[in-house]
């Protein structure tokens, strides 16, 4: 809790996690990312918006801004002394940073979510996943903290360290203050996120469509998982998926970089995350570049999604 007499937003980072006693390390590295966060926003706030000329492993064209948010994280996070190994969105391997795995953790991120955005001008984000010791392909229930930063009219960190999820806005120091505490979803909502072309929908993900649009939900969809994720959080209801599509049966979303992370913030604020079949922190990723379909947000909207996707396909 913030200082009595102190309003909440007096509160920086350091000092918000200092005081929920975290593990000392993993402030570190938490800190670590806040640092990291000043320079990509700056760089997408200035930079160079043409291609890298290069592609990931997912052959997706890089940007120059995905390069260089992915080198500015990798840099601080290989100098940070807390870190094992990482694995990033943007490149085809594991990198070992430290062999000891004692009191280290390995990190999984996507540097610049919705690159492709970033051109219109709409709203991007880091996303970032925490596990302790070395392992990286472990299920993402095992996940220590997980956070994004959303780089949209305000620069604002979602944070969970598994004691609820909290909003964290950089002010015009570049320093993060707290700004909400335990934000909750409800088990409903009137929100949807529909991602993926309405076109290649099956027939269960089609009727579930049909009965939330009956039902007068009001579709939000911007083409970025983070600010998609953070209106479900911030509004406190509604439901994101990017689903098994006709063609493409796991989808589009990568389980290490985005879903995990993001599966992790919305069970920390009560609210559920599913391949459609099952959930999505009890997934195993074979590899780093493993995707999955996701049903993500209210509880029982996603338990609405399994039903039509169980009877229906
Ligand atoms: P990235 O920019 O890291 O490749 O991720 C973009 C993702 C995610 O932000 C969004 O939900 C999804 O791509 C949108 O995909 P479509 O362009 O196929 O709608
Ligand atoms: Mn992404
Ligand atoms: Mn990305």
């Amino acid at each position: 809790m913030a200082e009595p007499g102190k309003t909440p937003f007096q509160v920086d980072l350091r000092r918000y996690l200092r005081e929920q006693d975290e593990d000392r390390n993993l402030t570190r590295l938490i800190c670590e990312i806040a640092e990291a966060s000043k320079y990509i926003v700056n760089s997408i706030r200035t930079g160079d918006l043409g291609v890298a000329g290069t592609s990931n492993l997912y052959g997706e064209q890089q940007l120059a801004l995905d390069v260089l948010s992915d080198r500015i994280l990798r840099k601080r996070l290989a100098h940070s002394g807390v870190v094992a190994n990482i694995a990033s969105e943007e490149s085809p391997e594991i990198l070992p940073i430290s062999p000891d795995c004692e009191g280290k953790f390995s990190v999984a991120y996507d540097p610049l979510d919705g690159s492709s955005l970033v051109d219109v001008n709409l709203a991007v984000g880091t996303i970032v996943s925490i596990y302790e010791g070395c392992d990286l392909l472990q299920p993402g229930r095992n996940q220590v903290a997980a956070l994004y930063i959303l780089y949209g009219p305000r620069t604002t960190m979602v944070l969970s360290t598994g004691n609820g999820v909290h909003e964290f806005a950089m002010n015009k120091l570049m320093e993060y203050t707290l700004t909400r505490e335990n934000i909750t979803v409800e088990s409903s909502g009137s929100i949807y996120s529909p991602g993926g072309q309405r076109n290649k929908y099956t027939s269960g993900v089609e009727k579930f469509v049909g009965q939330l649009e009956e039902n007068g939900s009001k579709l939000r969809y911007s083409g970025g998982f983070v600010p998609d994720i953070n209106q479900i959080l911030m509004k406190g209801k509604g439901i994101f998926f990017y689903p098994h599509l006709q063609g493409a049966p796991d989808g589009k979303l990568r389980v290490l970089f985005e879903l995990n992370p993001m599966a992790y913030l919305i069970e920390q604020a009560g609210g559920a995350a599913s391949t459609g079949r099952e959930r999505i922190l009890d997934l195993t990723p074979e590899g780093i570049e493993a995707r999955a379909p996701v049903f993500i947000g209210s509880k029982e909207l996603v338990a609405k999604a399994e039903e039509y996707v169980a009877a229906h396909g």
